[in-house]
């Protein structure tokens, strides 16, 4: 066993922390403050070439594996946490059911250009009714010819407005048929009837992007099927499989930032005539923290392993959400209690984290479809 990155890898760090801090980390602050999206950033991952990390370079991506992927969402993470679900939801959610369902035709016309980070990727899935309870989907596209027409609403959809390619999931036969009525789609932002409703005000992650999408009679081409006519289910769970693993990283990158943060100022505080890192409290905490990032990293890392080396990862991607996102949860809360009165402030960045860090144990399946899936697997 190996649990050191290789040189590559190292190398890859490097280089997306030194992008992540030179240009995410300045703005971060203020792109939360003002709720506001940045696309001109996610064309500059594309030009660092990190918006396909594990796609083939044949589809515009890097021919890296999901290690790589996972350190990428982690150090974006680092520095912000918008920034980091921006690139998971776009690899994870959008770009990967299109490169292991995909036609080639479809993975040229929309795979490519999601990898060259020309254009933005989007998945919609949940909807008012239909949240942990995912296939209890209403939106429906009825077959009519060479297309499908779409009806219903999705919500919550990160990097929704601004995405170009959006994967939908909908109901293609009666509810009888459960799970196995439902079809996944390839649907393209300016298609005539699909509009956005809603901006989301959230409490955290607020640089993101979160919209409703609405379908009024939206007429799609029948080739934007993904996969066939009632795979949409396993297809939906298999990419979110996968995209917990990224939620995971993200949960990860805001911890270690975080734990920085205080550990530095820890060092720097001086109460009672020392730095307040003297303090056992203080100590305690600290290597709390570390230790909890340490097994996060581990079960993440783990994770990204098994996926790139098709071994079945989706309890070790639950197991490794649920344990990252908790870990990204006390961690964040420890530094602002590190950081006191300062840490409650938004002078300083670790109130953000901590607000950013409560989605973590929410999206991609609460911690407690987590538990679900995880004892699932453990009793099947
Ligand atoms: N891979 C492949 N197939 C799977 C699967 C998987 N991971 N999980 C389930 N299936 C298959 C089952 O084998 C079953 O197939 P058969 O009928 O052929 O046996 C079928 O799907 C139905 O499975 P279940 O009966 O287990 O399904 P369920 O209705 O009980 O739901 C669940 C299971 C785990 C609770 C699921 O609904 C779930 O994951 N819910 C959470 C939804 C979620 O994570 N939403 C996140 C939204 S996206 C997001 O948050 C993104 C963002 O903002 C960034």
């Amino acid at each position: 066993m190996n649990f050191e990155l290789n040189d590559e890898q190292i190398m890859f760090r490097k280089m997306v922390r030194d992008f992540a801090e030179n240009e995410v980390a300045p703005s971060a602050a203020t792109r939360d403050e003002e709720e506001r999206f940045d696309m001109e950033i996610f064309y500059q991952m594309g030009e660092l070439g990190i918006c396909g990390i594990p796609w083939d370079e044949e589809y515009g991506g890097a021919g890296a594996d999901y290690i790589f992927y996972a350190i990428a969402v982690e150090e974006l993470s680092r520095v912000c946490a918008s920034t980091g679900v921006t690139l998971s939801a776009h690899t994870s959610l959008c770009s990967w059911p299109i490169y292991r369902f995909g036609t080639h035709e479809q993975k040229m016309k929309y795979l490519k250009p999601l990898a060259e980070g020309i254009q933005l990727g989007a998945f919609g899935i949940t909807e008012p009714s239909a949240g942990s309870d995912a296939g209890g989907t209403k939106c429906t596209a009825k077959k009519d010819g060479n297309s499908y027409i779409l009806n219903g609403t999705k919500i919550f959809i990160t990097n929704a407005f601004y995405a170009d390619t959006y994967i939908v999931i909908a109901r293609t036969g009666p509810k009888e048929l459960g799970s196995k009525g439902i079809s996944a789609f390839i649907v393209e932002k300016d298609t005539p009837g699909f509009s956005f409703g809603k901006k989301e005000k959230k409490m955290g992650i607020k640089s993101s992007a979160t919209y409703e999408l609405v379908f009024e009679d939206c007429r799609i081409p029948a080739e934007n099927l993904l996969g066939k006519e009632g795979e949409g289910f396993k297809i939906g769970m298999m990419i979110l499989d996968g995209g917990r693993t990224g939620i995971a990283a993200q949960a990860l990158g805001i911890a270690q930032g975080a734990y920085e943060y205080a550990l530095d100022y820890a060092r720097q505080r001086v109460q009672f005539g020392k730095p307040i890192s003297e303090l056992q409290s203080v100590r305690f905490k600290l290597a709390d923290m570390a230790t909890q990032i340490e097994a996060a990293r581990l079960l993440v890392y783990q994770a990204a392993y098994m996926e790139s080396n098709d071994i079945p990862y989706g309890k070790a991607s639950a197991m490794a959400k649920v344990f990252a996102g908790d870990t990204a949860m006390a961690v964040t809360t420890e530094a602002v209690q590190i950081l006191g009165g300062y840490g409650y402030t938004r002078e300083y960045p670790v109130e953000r984290m901590m607000r950013d860090a409560k989605i973590t144990q929410i999206y991609e399946g609460t911690n407690e479809i987590q538990r679900v899936v995880i004892a699932n697997s453990i009793l099947r």
